[in-house]
């Protein structure tokens, strides 16, 4: 075993980190369309049901567990049960953070391309939307730019990855979480007093619950699980840095609180500005691309905006990917024992050759554009890794804490240093309630062919 792992500076650090993992594109870019799809207010609120009574004790079992054994998502089950099937657990989630990784870093990728498009001035005149969907489809289709834009997001991920615990991914999270909450109040702001915001708010807290499907409900628990991070073992990773005196509840509820929160503040952010530009919200996908292209000429100093808004996108993308990384980098250091410096890169390469088809899944070629009846390669990878891996490493995480390690040594172990209040509520989300409605809603998705 690697004696020398590495370990954040303090529970603040921690929690930077641990908020630029949650906090990335599946707040600005899911979160966002989603609600647009599903109809707004009500959504929201399953979703808040969803984060406090799911996605918040999910957080405290797979930090438990990283923190207690020290270890990254397979050794971490390895150390607690040996010579067990459950270190596979741990491994699925390496898989899912590879497989995450790959179709991330091709969003990721096109984020800086247009936050260079904006540095051009490109976003300050006037553009139709037949203009904005064919810088799109052109950046989106040419392979070349999408596998090489990848492959940057990719290198830069690595490089702050390689730097380590405290001296990479800590040090990065120091200077581009503030940076990012900056841009973003300042573009809040700016879209909060535009004429028309108000049909935004009108928007985003329309409690209307016709709206609420079946298939809204499932979205709000994918969403909430992709948006904290959960399911896979980043946590349980992240978790294994803490120091034995840092607060863990504390530090839980207060990364919770800031991904949710700036989910929200993300969606006062997006509907205003596109209620102001007449556009709608049920864009999909797309709404961050295509439609927020066309809107910065329509604000006083527009082109300034349009820089901070794909700089802000790139910042929440890379801190996202960085978790992402050293799930699949931890494994390496801690149960190979490889050097930080060979695992990182042997392990970005490996990822760069799963991202090139999805990067080729706009358009490249049209054999991984169509696959899977039309979902692409992207789309499909988005569907299994993002969302059914998550869910079911998330049952998992949830049986292993709640019946098989046991409620009594996860609420010792949280209460090291911290004081978990509420702890016998929290055994029986763990053990009864999380694991039964995600399972719910695993059979409810796969039954009727509706993919979260
Ligand atoms: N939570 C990030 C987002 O909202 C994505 C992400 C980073 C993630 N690490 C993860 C999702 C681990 C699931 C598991 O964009």
């Amino acid at each position: 075993m690697s004696v020398n792992r590495g370990k954040w500076s303090s529970d603040f650090g921690f929690i930077l980190a641990a908020a630029g993992s949650a906090i990335g594109l599946g707040n600005i870019w899911r979160f966002p369309y989603t609600v647009g799809q599903y109809g707004g207010g009500a959504f929201i609120l399953v979703y808040l049901a969803f984060v406090a009574l799911i996605g918040i004790p999910v957080l405290l079992a797979e930090l438990s567990v990283g923190r207690s054994t020290e270890r990254s998502a397979v050794g971490a089950f390895k150390k607690l049960v040996p010579n067990s099937w459950w270190p596979a657990v741990g491994g699925l989630g390496v898989l899912c953070g590879f497989g995450i990784l790959s179709f991330y870093s091709v969003i990721a990728g096109w984020t800086l391309r247009y936050f260079y498009m904006a540095l051009g001035g490109r976003f300050g005149d006037a553009m139709t939307s037949d203009e904005s969907t064919q810088i799109f489809t052109e950046l989106t289709a040419n392979p070349t730019a999408a596998i090489l834009l990848a492959a940057a997001f990719l290198v830069l991920t690595a490089l702050v990855v390689r730097g380590g615990i405290s001296g990479g991914i800590e040090r990065a999270a120091r200077v581009l979480m503030p940076v990012f909450l900056v841009i973003l109040l300042l573009l809040v702001g700016r879209s909060v007093t535009l004429d028309g915001a108000s049909e935004g708010f009108a928007f985003l807290f329309a409690f209307d619950f016709s709206k609420l499907s079946a298939a809204a409900v499932v979205s709000a628990l994918g969403q909430a699980l992709f948006s904290m991070s959960l399911g896979m073992g980043a946590m349980i990773t992240y978790g294994s840095y803490l120091n034995r005196d840092d607060n863990v509840p504390k530090a839980a509820v207060t990364v919770a609180f800031f991904d949710t929160g700036l989910a929200m503040i993300a969606g006062l952010m997006i509907f205003p500005a596109l209620f102001h530009a007449g556009a709608s919200p049920t864009g999909g996908p797309s709404l961050i691309f295509i439609v927020m292209a066309t809107i910065f000429n329509t604000m006083p100093f527009g082109s300034m905006f349009a820089i901070a808004f794909y700089g802000l996108l790139a910042i929440a993308a890379l801190t996202s990917t960085i978790s992402l990384l050293e799930v699949i980098v931890a494994y390496f250091v801690d149960e190979r024992e490889w050097s930080r410096e060979r695992a990182t890169w042997v392990v970005t390469a490996a990822c760069f050759a799963l991202a090139v088809p999805s990067a080729l899944s706009f358009g490249g070629s049209a054999f991984f554009t169509n696959m899977f009846g039309g979902t692409g390669f992207l789309g499909m990878a988005n569907i299994v890794f993002g969302n059914y891996f998550l869910s079911i490493g998330a049952v998992l995480i949830c049986v292993f804490v709640g019946w098989k390690w046991g409620i009594g040594n996860a609420v010792a172990e949280l209460n090291r240093g911290g004081n978990l209040r509420a702890a016998a509520v929290w055994g029986a989300l763990v053990r009864y309630v999380c694991p039964v409605a995600v399972a719910i809603v695993l059979i409810y998705a796969a039954f009727t062919g509706n993919y979260l």
